[in-house]
């Protein structure tokens, strides 16, 4: 069973953000599913590395807006973001997983 689930609370009122953020979610639920189901390796490596190149490819979008539109606490959270992917390097080490926040997407 699913365990993020997006709503209208978690906008950020610009779309192409929302749609990333939903696509992240989905990708995180993914994961939870394949572990939960105790998928195997390959497959649980496939979702984790899913879930990494979302996250990149989110991140690069949302800093480029946020850079283009002059956002205050840019820099801020463009280190919350090498910060949060520095320590959430997907790690599968025998079938165990690290768990970490997802408090930066
Ligand atoms: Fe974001």
């Amino acid at each position: 069973m699913p365990i993020l689930h997006w709503g209208p609370r978690f906008s950020v009122q610009v779309e192409a953000m929302d749609a990333d953020h939903r696509e992240l979610f989905a990708a995180l639920n993914d994961l939870w599913l394949a572990v939960e189901r105790s998928s195997a390796l390959a497959v649980i490596a496939e979702t984790l590395e899913r879930v990494s190149s979302t996250m990149a490819a989110h991140f690069s979008r949302e800093e480029a807006l946020l850079e283009q539109w002059n956002y205050p606490r840019y820099r801020t959270h463009m280190d919350e973001h090498r910060q949060f992917s520095a320590s959430s390097t997907p790690e599968v080490e025998m079938g165990h997983f690290r768990h970490e926040p997802i408090a930066y997407l």
